[in-house]
């Protein structure tokens, strides 16, 4: 991101004045929120049915711990479902669902109805009750969301663990929560060719020392591969849920009832259960899905290319989109899977009017070239979005003018796993969006930048790095690190903890014109194509590889990924290094203990690592080294000739 700030502050991308007209959200929002920020949330609460109504808005007095709503009682599913049957629109499609080989499903909101009640009722017949724990490991297929949203009708808390993690991964994730059931897939399509999936759950939770907590796992028939099973333990969906009634009543929860745990990564090598609770956190998707993205439920057709093993498919392809009655598109594979015409394909065939995905897809589009977006017809196309990492300008701009054409809008929302919802986003029918920028925090979500000190950071100070932190509390945050709240404090209330404020982990500026930057995070969080991973991880699993005696793991700029993991290893004594062989052996542990996604891109064996006297990892030069750039002040190394070994790595 080189372009001058001063420079890129310049354009500016005003909606036009149609698409400001019709706009759900209006500048007076902004207004309205900052009157009364609880009755403005209240107000947004009752938007969702309560099965019994709040009294209470916010409940602040255990911080950092927030109760929202803590008198209300409602149901996550209901809102999400039942309520649009009722309402008449049952036979409105609630998602276009498109598999990666080419075969397609259309469920309308009665369908998703029938089969979320018939997977509750066996879901109950398992004996699992309120506040039990359920793994999801599924790819992008309607059950999944079935089984997230049956969680949610019976007051279960899911933890989806994404199917592109190691077995590994997610039995520590299964063991962390004690989920007692596993739902999966015989196998998932990747790129065209079927790959097993209940394998990798067999070889997380079975063997010599199989998980205390699973007592039975369930499984979709996706691919039809052959698929061990362990008799007692597994079922056939097929042959469970798919006989098992279509009518349940559901029942209402409190609004702190927990509904989901995610697990994302810190610094340390530990991934964090964060926890999530009912009331606040659909009030909030809901709201944000229908300000931002300006969803217009019966006409819109939204499709958010997530993966619902992060938080934005939890967030807006689940709760969000389902409580807002949307027909949306839910895509299996990958986006070049036959070909790169795939996604435009998609766009085309539904008539998708808007688009959300992440800048490492854009940029990947604009590698492949415009010719492909070009061949087809995306003037169904309103809106556009992106998440999960800073957008370049230069990105922005072609996703305007060959997406867009123009005339769409781009809403850049920042938020976290954490957060819940956007926090920082324009507003799509209101903001003068600039390229790059954020833009501000949404109506009832307040922010600022500071210092080290906790000092304000002056608007359009260049220099002026600061942090990004949140400072009165909101719906749809995290309520704590599953069976950690010390964690959970140390984390992200201690850094401000005289001030009371959420220490988000990003650095950040102001504009002259008071519009946010977002620079990127400034602990060892590293953002793959969107997705956290921290050098930590990565650094213990390349240690537990036999050669490997110290790694350092940093995340160095990419053009596609944004940043892409590079690692420099020291060999133990009397590995020999064989090389190519050697480093890809080491490539391949890191996928078993995490996945795929967490190869590192480069991996260098080298003499030393520089460290400084007191034995920290001087990561800023490692940084230098991968990126190419001439090694900045190295006075603080305890062996400057460390330097020569990384400059001839
Ligand atoms: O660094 C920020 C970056 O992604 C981090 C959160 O990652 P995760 O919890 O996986 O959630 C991603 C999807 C919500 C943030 O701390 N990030 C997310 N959105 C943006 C962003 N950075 C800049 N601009 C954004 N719009």
């Amino acid at each position: 991101m080189s372009t001058d700030l001063t420079e890129r502050a310049l354009s500016a991308y005003a909606p036009s004045a149609e698409f400001a007209a019709q706009a759900n959200a209006q500048a007076s929002l902004y207004q309205e929120a900052e009157e009364d920020r609880e009755a403005f949330w209240a107000k947004q609460a009752r938007r969702l049915h309560w099965h019994t109504p709040f009294s209470e808005v916010l409940d602040w007095s255990e911080a950092p711990v927030a109760k929202w709503f803590a008198d209300g009682k409602l149901n996550v599913a209901y809102n999400c479902v039942d309520r649009h049957v009722e309402a008449g629109h049952g036979d409105q499609v609630a998602i276009h669902w498109e598999g990666e080989p080419g075969d397609s499903r259309a469920l309308t909101y009665s369908d998703l109805l029938a089969e979320v009640s018939k997977a509750a009722n066996y879901l109950t017949e398992l004996g699992l009750q309120p506040g039990d724990r359920v793994a999801i490991y599924m790819p992008m297929i309607p059950e999944a969301i079935v089984a997230m949203l049956a969680c949610a009708r019976l007051g279960l808390t899911h933890s989806v663990v994404f199917a592109g993690f190691s077995s590994s991964a997610l039995r520590s994730r299964i063991d962390d929560a004690s989920a007692k059931l596993v739902i999966t897939t015989d196998g998932q399509f990747r790129r065209g060719k079927p790959a097993p999936l209940k394998a990798s759950v067999d070889e997380a939770i079975g063997g010599e020392t199989p998980a205390p907590s699973v007592e039975h796992v369930l499984v979709v028939r996706r691919t039809g591969q052959d698929t061990p099973w362990q008799e007692g333990r597994d079922v056939w969906w097929h042959e469970t849920v798919e006989q098992a009634s279509d009518q349940h009543e559901a029942q209402a929860f409190d609004a702190e009832h927990p509904l989901f745990l995610l697990y994302t990564s810190g610094t340390t090598g530990k991934p964090k259960g964060i926890v999530h609770t009912s009331g606040g956190y659909l009030t909030q998707t809901s709201y944000t899905h229908d300000a931002v993205f300006d969803h217009k439920p019966g006409k819109d057709v939204y499709w958010c290319t997530a993966d619902i093993g992060w938080v934005t498919g939890h967030s807006y392809i689940v709760y969000g989109p389902l409580s807002n009655r949307a027909t949306q598109v839910v895509y299996e594979g990958t986006p070049n899977s036959p070909n790169e015409h795939r996604h435009f394909e998609v766009i085309e065939k539904y008539g998708v009017t808007i688009y959300y995905t992440a800048p490492t897809l854009i940029r990947t589009f604009m590698k492949w070239g415009r010719e492909i977006p070009d061949a087809h017809d995306l003037s169904t196309l309103r809106l556009l979005g992106t998440v999960g990492e800073p957008i370049n300008p230069e990105a922005w701009r072609w996703y305007h003018e060959v997406f867009g054409h123009g005339r769409c809008p781009i809403v850049d929302t920042w938020w976290q796993t954490e957060t819940g919802a956007i926090m920082i986003s324009p507003l799509p029918g209101v903001t003068e969006a600039k390229p790059g920028s954020a833009m501000a925090p949404l109506p009832g979500i307040s922010v600022q930048i500071v210092d080290d000190e906790a000092h304000a950071v002056e608007r359009g100070a260049t220099e002026a790095n600061g942090y990004l932190v949140v400072d009165k509390p909101w719906p749809s945050m995290l309520r704590g690190i599953w069976g950690d709240m010390q964690r959970f404090k140390d984390t992200y209330w201690s850094r401000f903890a005289e001030q009371g404020y959420y220490f988000a982990g990003d650095g950040a500026k102001f504009d002259e014109d008071g519009a946010i930057w977002v620079l990127g995070r400034v602990d060892d969080v590293m953002n793959i194509s969107g997705h956290r991973i921290s050098t930590a991880e990565v650094e213990s699993a390349l240690v537990g590889h036999d050669a490997v005696a110290e790694a350092a793991v940093i995340g160095a700029s990419d053009e596609t990924t944004g940043q892409a993991i590079v690692a420099f290893v020291i060999l133990r004594k009397g590995v020999e290094n064989t090389g190519d062989e050697l480093v890809s052996s080491m490539r391949a542990a890191v996928a078993k203990d995490i996945g795929h996604i967490a190869k590192p891109r480069d991996i260098y064996v080298v003499p030393e690592l520089p460290k400084t006297r007191s034995g920290k990892i001087m990561r800023r030069l490692l940084r230098d080294v991968a990126e190419g750039r001439e090694l900045g002040d190295t006075s603080t190394l305890v062996d400057p000739a460390v330097v020569e070994s990384l400059r001839q790595k």
